[in-house]
């Protein structure tokens, strides 16, 4: 196959290639390097060619039209410790299998059906929200949003607050997380089996999160009362063809998986809406409108979500701006030809949100916060596959729902009650992390609304 004579591409160093560039700051580098030359891009590491993708047509290529040809990158295999052969990192039959059995678990009246729950426990945090605004008293947006995501993902996963493991299941998470951003772009695991205190701060965590999972399951298999959340779901799943049911490990590796790729993706995009919207005094009234005139003096259920649309665009703008889960690599398998680029079996091809999302060829003023941009008209009138902070095609996030749903609910009831004022800096850069977690800590203030306070609405169902 021939294509086009070389495509110019960054230098980086010799035979490391430009690896050292994308470890140390992988957004920056990606972002110059589009800036620099352009939509498909060579990158050369360790004496082979590597891609990088910056057009929708070669999104829906690699994700959609042709994403037989496309496996995970081998860079995954650092999470494979923690997330086995869950969803997120399984091929071929065996993720067609699971796929197929628990998709169902996530159709909209199965998340709708854990509405009730997750709305008590964001109602429950409120409260803690009411006595910081009594007092006054500053709080770090991250870990707020990490805690509650926590929370909301216990309780409807598993029916559990967990009591006094709960701090260490989320010290324990963020420890994984953090040590496997660091991972992903290391030559070779052996460093990682050397007794260091970071290889064994990971393996304990590891180790935390395993046992309680496994710990809950047992406790559940044992169980005879009936229970609505989504563990009990996932066991009732049945192989349409085998009738079978998953086996304990399976199902470890499955909750795992759930709780790692929903939990920090959910708290990162949550703390920037709250972030950014704080910085929207218009966008916020507009969305104030909504909740005022549905939410004021009740919780809000699953019916009422349709009553507040532009909660859900504001939130899908800042799902574009800010995309918590920012870039994804594949390897082809056969020879594919993308934007007229010949690309050998075995190329690794990246693709990020952020950079897509974010283009100033498909957005007009990409960094302007605009969630009209969400409006059905608007929608309409660009490529699908400009937009794809959940993934795209089969392997399309299979909790985008349930973070949607959860992020519209928190968005609605914190903003109908508080005022937000965000009193450290406005414009965190983003850490070398795999979610797009802002490095700085933001600092928040909260003050009870005076139309809550003068009674105008009451506080809301307590
Ligand atoms: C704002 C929050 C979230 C974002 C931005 C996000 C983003 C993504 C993206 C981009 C993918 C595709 C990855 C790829 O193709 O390589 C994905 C996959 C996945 N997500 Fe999410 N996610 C979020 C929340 C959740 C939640 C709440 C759950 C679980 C309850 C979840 C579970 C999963 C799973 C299991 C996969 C793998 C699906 C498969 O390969 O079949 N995610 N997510």
């Amino acid at each position: 196959m021939f294509g086009r004579d070389r495509l110019p591409g960054p230098k980086g160093y010799p035979i490391v290639g430009v690896l050292p560039l994308l470890r140390a700051d992988t957004l920056g580098f990606l972002k110059r390097t589009v800036e620099a030359y352009g939509d498909l891009v060579p990158l050369s590491i360790l004496m082979h060619t590597a891609y990088l993708l910056n057009d929708p047509a070669h999104v829906e290529h690699v994700m959609q039209r042709n994403y037989r040809n496309y496996r995970k990158t081998p860079m995954l295999e650092k999470l494979r410790p923690i997330l086995g052969d869950g969803l997120f990192m399984s091929e071929g039959e065996l993720w067609t299998r699971q796929r197929n059995l628990i998709q169902p678990s996530f159709h909209k009246e199965r998340i709708d059906s854990l509405a009730g729950r997750m709305v008590a426990v964001i109602n429950e945090h409120l409260k803690l929200w009411q006595r910081r605004a009594a007092a006054g008293q500053a709080f770090n947006l991250s870990d707020d949003t990490s805690f509650l995501t926590l929370e909301i993902a216990l309780q409807t996963f598993f029916g559990t607050t967990l009591g006094h493991d709960g701090a260490a299941f989320a010290d324990a998470m963020k420890v994984v997380h953090d040590i496997s951003a660091k991972r992903i772009w290391n030559l070779t695991s052996i460093t990682e089996w050397l007794p260091t205190r970071e290889n064994r701060a990971f393996k304990q965590a590891v180790a935390l999160l395993h046992a309680v999972v496994g710990r809950i399951i047992t406790e559940r298999r044992q169980s005879k009362s009936t229970h609505n959340d989504l563990l009990a779901i996932l066991m009732d799943a049945r192989d349409a063809e085998t009738n079978e049911a998953m086996n304990d490990k399976q199902l470890r590796d499955e909750v795992m998986t759930l709780m790692l790729a929903g939990h920090d993706t959910t708290a990162t995009m949550m703390a920037w809406a709250l972030l950014i919207l704080s910085q929207h005094a218009d966008h916020v009234s507009r969305l104030r409108q909504e909740s005022d005139a549905l939410i004021a003096n009740r919780l809000p259920g699953a019916a009422d979500l349709k009553g507040l649309p532009f909660t859900k665009r504001a939130i899908q703008e800042i799902a574009r701006l800010r995309p918590s889960f920012w870039w994804f690599a594949r390897v082809a398998i056969d020879d594919d030809v993308i934007g007229g680029q010949p690309i050998k079996a075995g190329t690794t091809v990246f693709i990020s949100q952020y950079l897509v999302q974010n283009s100033p060829k498909l957005w007009d003023e990409p960094e302007k916060f605009d969630p009209d941009r969400f409006s059905p008209e608007r929608i309409a009138q660009r490529s699908q596959f400009a937009y794809f902070p959940f993934g795209a095609g089969p392997r399309v996030c299979i909790g985008s729902n349930f973070a949607l749903m959860e992020m519209q609910f928190s968005i609605a009831m914190m903003f109908s009650m508080f005022d937000i004022e965000i009193v450290s800096d406005l414009t965190p850069s983003f850490g070398n992390l795999i979610t797009l977690r802002p490095v700085d800590d933001i600092w928040a203030k909260l003050r009870i609304r005076k139309s809550r306070i003068a009674g105008e609405n009451g506080l809301g169902a307590q």
